[in-house]
C-alpha cells in the first residue's frame, strides 16, 4: 500500500505551527457593541432573557461606553427605547429622542468611539412595527413601504445630526438605502456610511432582543419584509440592490445559522460584510454556561471565529466587551 507524502498533523503538533499556519483570525478591532439606552437617570435595568445586558440611561450608556472603549472595542451600536410610543414612531426622529440624546453624550465623552445606530421604527411605534401600518379592510393590515421610507429618512438625518459616525437601518422596506443616501448627502452628510442590514430574515433568534427593546408587533409577524427564512438566492437579490442604492457595508442577520448566506455574499461581493450574532445567539450561549454546560469564553471565540471564517469582517456581538477583556 502507497502512503501519500503529505501528513496535514505534522503542521499541528505544535502551537507555534499552529499560529503559523492559521487561516483566519478574530479580534476585537472587528467587534460592535450593541447597546440599549433608555429615558431617564442612573438606570440599569436587567433584560431578564439577556444576562449581563441592560437598558441603560444615557449616563450609563457612555459608562458603558467608555469601559467597552478603553477594553479597545472600537464601535458601538445604538437602539432607543423612548418615553412615548405612537403609531408613526415620532420619537425616532426628534432631536430630542433618546437615542440622539445618547449619540451626542457619547461622541462627547468618548469621540474616538465609532457610534453607529440602528434605524428603524419598531422601537418607536405603538404597533411595534418596523414601517407605516395601513388598514386595507377589517383586520387586514400592510405595511406602507414608501410612507415608511420619509420616516426613516428623518430618523437617519437626526442621527448624522447627533453625530452618528454611522447609520444602520434594519426596516428591510424597499428602498431604504437609497433613500437614506440621498437625504444624508443633501444634508451634508455624504461622508456618513450606511451599513445596511441587507440580508434580515424573518428570524426567531430576535425574541429577546424584543424584551430588550421593547419592540414585539402588537399583532401579525415581519414575514412581509424580513426574508423568508428558507431563502438564499432571495439574499443575493437583497444585497445586490443595497449595493446599487449605495450601501456601505452589507450585514447578515441573524449570525451563526446563517453563515452559508455570509459565505455566499463574500463570494459574491466586494464590499465589506457584516454578521450580527443576534440576542438569541447570545442567550442560548449564555443560558447553557449559567448551567456549566458549555465554557462561555472559549464556546464565544469559537462563535466569532466562525463567523471569521465564514467570511465576515465585522460582527456585532452583544459579547464584545466580555472578548475584549478575555484577550486584551
Ligand atoms: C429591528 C431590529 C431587530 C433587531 C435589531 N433591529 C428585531 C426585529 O427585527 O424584530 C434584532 C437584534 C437581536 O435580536 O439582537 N429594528
Amino acid at each position: 500500500m502507497m502512503f501519500p507524502e503529505y501528513r496535514p498533523r505534522r503542521l499541528r503538533q505544535t502551537e507555534r505551527f499552529r499560529s503559523l499556519v492559521r487561516e483566519t483570525c478574530v479580534s476585537k478591532d472587528h467587534l460592535i457593541y450593541p447597546l440599549f439606552a433608555v429615558p431617564g437617570k442612573k438606570v440599569k435595568e436587567p433584560i431578564s432573557s439577556m444576562p449581563g445586558v441592560y437598558q441603560m440611561s444615557v449616563d450609563n450608556v457612555v459608562k458603558e461606553a467608555r469601559e467597552a472603549f478603553d477594553l479597545g472595542v472600537p464601535a458601538i451600536l445604538l437602539f432607543g427605547v423612548p418615553e412615548k410610543k405612537d403609531s408613526k414612531g415620532s420619537h425616532a426622529w426628534i432631536k430630542s429622542g433618546i437615542v440622539q440624546k445618547a449619540v451626542e453624550a457619547v461622541k462627547k465623552a468618548v469621540p474616538d468611539l465609532l457610534v453607529v445606530t440602528d434605524v428603524c421604527l419598531c422601537e418607536y411605534t405603538s404597533h411595534g412595527h418596523c414601517g407605516v401600518v395601513v388598514k386595507e379592510k377589517k383586520g387586514i393590515f400592510r405595511i406602507d413601504n414608501d410612507a415608511t421610507l420619509e420616516l426613516l429618512q428623518k430618523a437617519a438625518l437626526s442621527h448624522a445630526r447627533a453625530g452618528a459616525d454611522m447609520v444602520a437601518p434594519s426596516d428591510m422596506m424597499d428602498g431604504r438605502v437609497g433613500a437614506i443616501r440621498e437625504v444624508l448627502d443633501d444634508h451634508g452628510f455624504e461622508h456618513v456610511p450606511i451599513m445596511s442590514y441587507a440580508v434580515k430574515y424573518a428570524s426567531s433568534f430576535y425574541g429577546p432582543f424584543r424584551d430588550a427593546a421593547e419592540c414585539a408587533p402588537q399583532f401579525g409577524d415581519r414575514r412581509s419584509y424580513q426574508m423568508d427564512i428558507a431563502n438564499s438566492r432571495e439574499a443575493l437579490r437583497e444585497a445586490t440592490l443595497d449595493m446599487e442604492e449605495g450601501a456601505d457595508i452589507l450585514m447578515v442577520k441573524p449570525g451563526m445559522p446563517y453563515l452559508d448566506i455570509i459565505r455566499m455574499l463574500r463570494q459574491e461581493f466586494s464590499l465589506p460584510i457584516a454578521a450580527y450574532q443576534v440576542s438569541g445567539e447570545y442567550s442560548m450561549i449564555k443560558a447553557a454556561a449559567q448551567n456549566g454546560w458549555l465554557n462561555e469564553e472559549l464556546v464565544v471565540r469559537e462563535s466569532l471565529m466562525a463567523f471569521r471564517r465564514a467570511g465576515a469582517d465585522i460582527i456585532i456581538t452583544y459579547f464584545a466587551k466580555d472578548f475584549a477583556r478575555a484577550n486584551s
